[in-house]
C-alpha cells in the first residue's frame, strides 16, 4: 500500500551559514525521504529559512542592509549549500512569506476565539539606549544562585541554574553594554498550563505504525518522552507569543497595540506555509495533509535542542486551531568534531561552504553520517581520521572496487553482456543471494532511521562479495581460454551484486547511484522488491566512480578558516585564435577549478544546461553550457570542472553566461567535461 507522507526538517535561521551540525539533520531527513520515494511512496520534504526575530534584525543592522536583503542573501547561500549536498527538498521557502503571514494570523485568531489566548502585563528588560526589548540571551550578568560573572539571561553555564533575565545581578545589555531598564508591557500568551492533561496524553501516546499497520509505535522516542514528562510536571507555563516593536516579524492582527508574533510562533507554521506554496504550484491538496482525518502522515525531523517547541507548543497550537498534530517527531543528537563541541576558536566550526571548498565530496559526509546515525537522541562524532578511513576503505576500497575489478573482462571478452544466471548458480548464491536475503532488514533499518545498521548490513555483504572475487581471481582465470564460462559467471554475479548494493545505497549516495546506473545501463529504482539484472543484460563502459579522500583535503578542513572575500577577476580580452600562441597569450586565461552547485535544463534550448558554479570566492557564477546531449543535469551537481573565468560575459536569451566550462571530445562526438576532483574550488590552473 502506497503511503502519503509529508516531512520537514527544522528551518535554519536566516542569520548564519549552514554548518556540518545542521547537515546531520538535513542529510538524515533526506536519506529517509529518498528511501520512501524509492520504495514507491508519496513523500514530500519541505523546509524554509526561519527569517524572523531579533538576531536577524540586529545582524541586518550591523551589516548596514535591510532585513529583507539579509534574508534573501542568506537563503540563496542555504539553497546553494543544500543542493551541493544533494538534499532534495520538494520545496524550500521562507517564513517571511504571504502564505505564512495569512496562516499565522488565522491560527492566532482561531486560538483566541477558542479561548486559548490570555493577555497579561509583564515586566521586561529593555536596552534603553537602543530602545529594544532584550531577548534572554542578550542580557548578561552575575548568576543569581552562584554569583559567576558573565552569564546569559536564561541559565548559568557554571551551576546550571535556570532563571529569568530580571533575576541576574549587575545585568548589562550585550548590545550597548549599558544596564538594561525594566519596562512594563502587555503581552499575549498561549494558555499551555491548562493543557497539561492533553499534552501528557499526546506526548506519551502511540500511533498505528504506518510501515507495519498491525503494530504500534510511540509518537516520541523514549528519551524524548521522558524529557517531556519532566517539563510537563515541573515547568509548564503559559507561553508568551508576542513581542514589542521594533521586531522583524509579522504584526499580530486585530489587537489594539503594535505587537509582533514571536519568531517561534510563526516558525513551525512555516512548515505549513512552505507546503501551501508547493500546493499552489503542483495542485496538491493542502487539507489532505493538515486537517484531521486525512489518512496521511506528518513527520518532523529536529535536533534535541528544539524538542520543547515541537512536542509541546506546536501540537498545542495545531490542535486548538483545527489542524492535525504530527504523526511522530524524530529528534536527533548533536554533532561533535573530534569529540568536541564545534567551536570557532578551536577551528572545528566547519561550514558547508568550507567543506566544499576543501574539495571534499559531499557524498562522503552523507555516507559517514549514515554510518553513525541511529534512532536515538545521542550525539554523534565526526572524527576526521575515522572519516578518512571509512570513506577510503568502504566506499573506494570495497564498494567501487567491485565493478572496477570485473567490468573490464565483461567488455573485453563478452561485449559487456552478463551471463544468463539471473536467479541462481554458485556465484549468484554466494554474492547476490545474501543481498536479496537482507533486503527487508535493510529496508526496516532505513524506515526506523537506524542507518548505522543498514550500512553495517550492506558493508558486510560487500566484504563477502570482495572475498569471493578475490578467491575466484578473474584476472587469473582470464588467461585461460578454456575457463571463459567460469570467468563470465563470476564477473556477471559480481556486477549483479554491485547493482543491488547500489540500489539499497541510493538514499545515501544518490549521485554515485546515478553514475552507477549509467554504467550499469539501468535506472536505479529500488521499488517494492529488488530484481537482479536480467539474463544477457548489457552494461556500459566502466568509468571510475569515486576518488579517494586525500589527507591534504582533511588538513585543509581542519584549518577551518573561511575563504576570504575576493572580488571576481576583472574580465579581459577573449583568447586568441588557433595559430601558434605565446605563453603570454595562454597566461591571459584565468583558468580555475569550479564546483557545480546546481544544474538545470534550459527547456527552451536544444543543447543548453544552466550551471551554477562555485569558484571558491564569494560569488557564484552562472554559465550556459552546450552539453545537454552528453550529461543529465542532475548528475552534474557536485562535480568539479575546469572553468575559464575571464571569458567575456555573454548575454543570452535565458540570462547572462559568465565564462565557460571546458570539455574535451574524443573525435567521435562523445564529449567529457574536464574534471579534477582533488583540488579545491577556485584553485588556479597553470
Ligand atoms: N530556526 C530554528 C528551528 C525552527 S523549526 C520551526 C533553529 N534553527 S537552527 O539553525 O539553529 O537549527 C536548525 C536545526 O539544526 C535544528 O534542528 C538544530 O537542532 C540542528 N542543529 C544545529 N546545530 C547542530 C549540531 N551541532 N548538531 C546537530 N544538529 C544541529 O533551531
Ligand atoms: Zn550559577
Amino acid at each position: 500500500m502506497s503511503r502519503r507522507i509529508l516531512m520537514t526538517a527544522a528551518l535554519p535561521y536566516a542569520n548564519g551559514d549552514i554548518h556540518l551540525g545542521h547537515l546531520v539533520e538535513y542529510i538524515q531527513a533526506d536519506i529517509w525521504c529518498r528511501f520512501q520515494k524509492s520504495r514507491g511512496h508519496e513523500c514530500i520534504y519541505v523546509c524554509a529559512d526561519d527569517a524572523h526575530g531579533t538576531p536577524v534584525m540586529l545582524r541586518a543592522e550591523s551589516e548596514g542592509i535591510s532585513a529583507e536583503a539579509l534574508i534573501k542573501k542568506t537563503r540563496d547561500n542555504h539553497v546553494r549549500d543544500f543542493a551541493a549536498f544533494h538534499i532534495a527538498f520538494d520545496n524550500y521557502y521562507s517564513t517571511h512569506s504571504p502564505e505564512n503571514k495569512a496562516l499565522a494570523s488565522s491560527i492566532f485568531l482561531q486560538l483566541r476565539e477558542s479561548g486559548h489566548i490570555a493577555e497579561r502585563e509583564i515586566e521586561q528588560l529593555q536596552d534603553a539606549e537602543k530602545g529594544i526589548f532584550l531577548p534572554d540571551r542578550y542580557v548578561r550578568g552575575d548568576c543569581p544562585k552562584c554569583g559567576t560573572a558573565e552569564q546569559y539571561g536564561d541559565s548559568c553555564e557554571h551551576c546550571g541554574a535556570a532563571y529569568a533575565p530580571t533575576e541576574l545581578k549587575n545585568p548589562r545589555s550585550s548590545l550597548s553594554n549599558t544596564p538594561p531598564v525594566l519596562k512594563t508591557s502587555k503581552h499575549y500568551f498561549l494558555c499551555l498550563s491548562a493543557m497539561r492533561d492533553e499534552l501528557r496524553e499526546w506526548t506519551q501516546g502511540d500511533e498505528i505504525n504506518p510501515a507495519a499497520p498491525d503494530t504500534r509505535v510511540t509518537r516520541l522516542q523514549k528519551g524524548a518522552a521522558n524529557k517531556l514528562m519532566e517539563w510537563l510536571e515541573r515547568d509548564l507555563h503559559d507561553w508568551d507569543i508576542s513581542r514589542d516593536a521594533p521586531y522583524f516579524g509579522f504584526r499580530i492582527p486585530e489587537v489594539p497595540e503594535e505587537k509582533y508574533f514571536y519568531v517561534w510562533l510563526d516558525a513551525p507554521i512555516g512548515y505549513m506555509a512552505s507546503f501551501k506554496n508547493l500546493c499552489a504550484r503542483t495542485g496538491m491538496n493542502f487539507d489532505d495533509f493538515w486537517r484531521p482525518g486525512g489518512n496521511t502522515e506528518l513527520y518532523h525531523f529536529i535536533g534535541k535542542d528544539i524538542l520543547y517547541f515541537h512536542a509541546l507548543f506546536w501540537p498545542a497550537v495545531l490542535h486548538h486551531s483545527g489542524y492535525r498534530r504530527p504523526t511522530r517527531i524524530f529528534a536527533h543528537g548533536f554533532l561533535t568534531v573530534n569529540g568536541e563541541k564545534m567551536s570557532k576558536s578551536r577551528g572545528t566550526f566547519i561550514t558547508a561552504e568550507h567543506y566544499l571548498n576543501c574539495g571534499l565530496n559531499p557524498e562522503w559526509l552523507r555516507y559517514y553520517y549514515a554510518c553513525k546515525l541511529n534512532d536515538r537522541m545521542e550525539d554523534l562524532d565526526l572524527s576526521l581520521n575515522d572519516f578518512n578511513f571509512r570513506v577510503n576503505s568502504d566506499l573506494v576500497g570495497k564498494l567501487v572496487n567491485i565493478p572496477s575489478r570485473v567490468a573490464p573482462f565483461l567488455h573485453k571478452l563478452f561485449d559487456g553482456g552478463l551471463d544468463e544466471c539471473d536467479r541462481g548458480g554458485t556465484d549468484f548464491d554466494i554474492m547476490v543471494r545474501p543481498l536479496l536475503d537482507v533486503e527487508e532488514q535493510v529496508a526496516t533499518a532505513y524506515e526506523s532511521r537506524r542507518y548505522q545498521e543498514a550500512m553495517r548490513l550492506l558493508m558486510r555483504a560487500t566484504d563477502t562479495i570482495n572475498a569471493h572475487v578475490d578467491a575466484a581471481a578473474p584476472w587469473a582465470i582470464a588467461k585461460d581460454t578454456a575457463r571463459r564460462e567460469e570467468l563470465h559467471a563470476v564477473c556477471s554475479a559480481a556486477t549483479r551484486a554491485f547493482h543491488l548494493l547500489m540500489l539499497m545505497l541510493t538514499p545515501v549516495l544518490p549521485l554515485l547511484a546515478t553514475k552507477a546506473g549509467e554504467f550499469l545501463n539501468t535506472d536505479m529504482h529500488w521499488g517494492e522488491k529488488l530484481h537482479p539484472l536480467a539474463a544477457k543484460h548489457v552494461i556500459n563502459k566502466y568509468k571510475h566512480l569515486m576518488q579517494r579522500m586525500d589527507n591534504k583535503q582533511l588538513e585543509r578542513l581542519a584549518q577551518s578558516k573561511k575563504t576570504p572575500d575576493k572580488s571576481p577577476p576583472p574580465t579581459k580580452d577573449e583568447p586568441a585564435n588557433k595559430s601558434p600562441i605565446a605563453i603570454e597569450d595562454f597566461a591571459k586565461m584565468d583558468l580555475r577549478l569550479a564546483t557545480i552547485t546546481a544544474a538545470e535544463d534550459v527547456t527552451e534550448a536544444q543543447k543548453l544546461l544552466k550551471l551554477t558554479l562555485d569558484v571558491g570566492d564569494t560569488r557564484l557564477r552562472q554559465v550556459f553550457a552546450g552539453i545537454k546531449q552528453h550529461y543529465a543535469a542532475e548528475t552534474l551537481v557536485g562535480r568539479q570542472v575546469l572553468y575559464l573565468a575571464n571569458l567575456k560575459p555573454r548575454k543570452m536569451r535565458f540570462g547572462e553566461s559568465e565564462g565557460m566550462v571546458l570539455a574535451a571530445t574524443d573525435g567521435k562526438g562523445d564529449l567529457q567535461l574536464l574534471t579534477a576532483a582533488d583540488m579545491p574550488a577556485g584553485a588556479k590552473v597553470s
